[in-house]
């Protein structure tokens, strides 16, 4: 498995994602001396276009998205040597004979990435098969949204399923690959310290935030049709959460984590009737200032339909029930145009059953490990000491115990999300990836909360670009005597 040669077919090679993220972290792979030398990248698209003309096109790219210190010419030149292009309409058998010609003897296992829409999954899988482009290794990345509902998700799953067994899908929530996700599992699992006290018995509540400035970035024909819960929540959140809450795999397997993140999935409370209204909160931006601009609302957007309920920002309390967590709140939220982008998992400690320093410093007498995926990836656990100073008698205070990663690994890359997720496809490994089960509970439990709001036809709460969400996504947490962190 630790073979890494492969042919790597990448459809809608001239799309937003293959320019912005894949082409930069393949380069990147390359520089870092982690791609062997015999693999290959043939971009496929519907345009007529040169080979050369192509490698100009992520040339550019390369150009623009890799800070410049880390363009050197050599590498460069040798990443760009491995890349082939062929047009290709992907509803027609006879263009995959370029796939098939590309492959022609080649003793590598093919990497299909599709970087489309899902309609056309099918199409694409069925020719690869039918040209004979495959061979018994052959893997295929799938980017989200898949699907849209559990139903919608199932029939793209079983189309790729048709072609690809389960253990040679590779589905991408890129968040998976973020730096500290996967620390989330070094820390839980390695330090004595957290393991023991990871439970109900110990952690009062859990806050989850995946806060962006960024608008809907001109894509409202997409978003519209998906809004926040399904575009954040489905996946990202859930994801971040079932790290979070799940029992210690057997081993770093990942079929041993997939297992226990899915038992988390099904113990995830369903909202009632009653809840929805307590517990959920959803929103939708207007016109307001965002990084000292003045920006304009959702429904002003391009192309925009004025009548859309469409949420950009959802907050909601929920549990797991199961023995771990039984009366411990997750409170979850994520918005679209607020004031900074940070995401952070806060895990608030309980407090010491007896108090003894000044009553009025009592709030602030408990732990909280703050798990920051962004802007600054790090680890800081808020612990109580002493105020220094001979008037300061025994008052408290509060401080993080800091692990910055650009500080204390000043000479390593943190490396985007997209170089480790395609480093993994490349080893054929697939604890990074979501197992079919997963998004299917995963949109089970989506549906029923969408279909609660369905019913009720209430619009989103309003709320100013640049704020953090509407009121009563405050209120919600205050109810029970807490507030959302945003210290670090
Ligand atoms: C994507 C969503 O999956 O994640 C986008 O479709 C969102 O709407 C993006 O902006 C956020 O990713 P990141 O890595 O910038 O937090």
């Amino acid at each position: 498995t630790d073979r890494l040669d492969v042919d790597l077919a990448l459809f809608g090679a001239l799309g937003d994602l293959a320019l912005r993220k894949l082409f930069p972290a393949l380069y990147q792979l390359d520089r870092e001396g982690l791609m062997p030398a015999d693999t290959r990248v043939l971009g496929l698209a519907r345009h007529e276009l040169a080979v050369s003309d192509f490698r100009d096109k992520v040339s550019a790219a390369l150009k623009k998205r890799v800070k410049p210190k880390e363009q050197d010419a050599e590498s460069m030149a040798r990443f760009l040597e491995r890349i082939d292009y062929a047009k290709v309409d992907f509803a027609q058998p006879d263009d995959y004979q370029a796939v098939r010609a590309w492959r022609e003897g080649s003793p590598r296992p093919m990497v299909v990435y599709l970087s489309v829409p899902a309609k056309i999954y099918g199409d694409i899988c069925r020719n690869l098969e039918a040209s004979d482009s495959l061979d018994d290794e052959s893997r295929v990345v799938v980017e989200k949204p898949i699907g849209y509902d559990l139903v919608s998700s199932q029939e793209i799953n079983d189309v790729i399923g048709e072609v690809f067994p389960e253990s040679r899908i590779y589905r991408i929530d890129h968040y998976l690959g973020k730096e500290t996700v996967q620390n989330l599992i070094a820390l839980r699992f390695a330090n004595p310290l957290f393991g023991t006290q990871w439970n109900q018995n110990h952690i009062s509540h859990v806050e989850i935030t995946v806060a962006e400035q960024v608008g809907i970035e001109g894509r409202w024909g997409y978003f519209d049709q998906a809004g926040q819960l399904r575009d954040m929540v489905q996946n990202h959140l859930l994801q971040l959460l079932c790290l979070t809450a799940m029992d210690p795999p057997s081993n770093l397997d990942a079929d041993s984590i997939r297992d226990e993140k899915v038992k988390v999935l099904k113990a995830l409370k369903p909202f009632t009737h009653e809840s929805l209204d307590r517990d959920v909160v959803r929103g939708q931006y207007t016109a307001g200032t965002s990084a000292g601009q003045a920006v304009p609302g959702y429904l002003e957007e391009e192309g925009a339909n004025t009548d859309s309920h469409t949420e950009t920002f959802v907050a909601m309390k929920t549990e797991v029930s199961n023995w771990r967590w039984a009366g411990v709140p997750f409170y979850l939220r994520t918005g679209k145009r607020l004031p900074d982008k940070l995401s952070q998992i806060v895990i608030h400690f309980r407090q010491q059953p007896h108090y003894i320093f000044d009553p009025d410093q009592r709030s602030l007498a408990a732990n909280k490990l703050v798990i920051r995926l962004q802007p600054e990836e790090g680890i800081a656990l808020q612990v109580l000491t002493k105020d220094a100073g001979l008037d300061k008698g025994m008052r408290l205070r509060t401080g993080p115990l800091h692990l910055d990663f650009n500080s204390a690994f000043p000479k390593t890359r943190i490396p985007d999300a997209y170089e480790r997720l395609l480093l993994e496809v490349m080893k054929g490994q697939q604890y990074l990836f979501v197992r079919r089960d997963e998004i299917e509970y995963a949109w089970r439990w989506c549906d029923q909360l969408i279909a609660g709001w369905e019913d009720r036809g209430t619009p989103p709460r309003r709320y100013p670009a640049g704020s953090w969400g509407p009121v009563a996504s405050i209120a919600m947490i205050t109810q029970d005597g807490r507030s959302w962190y945003e210290d670090y």
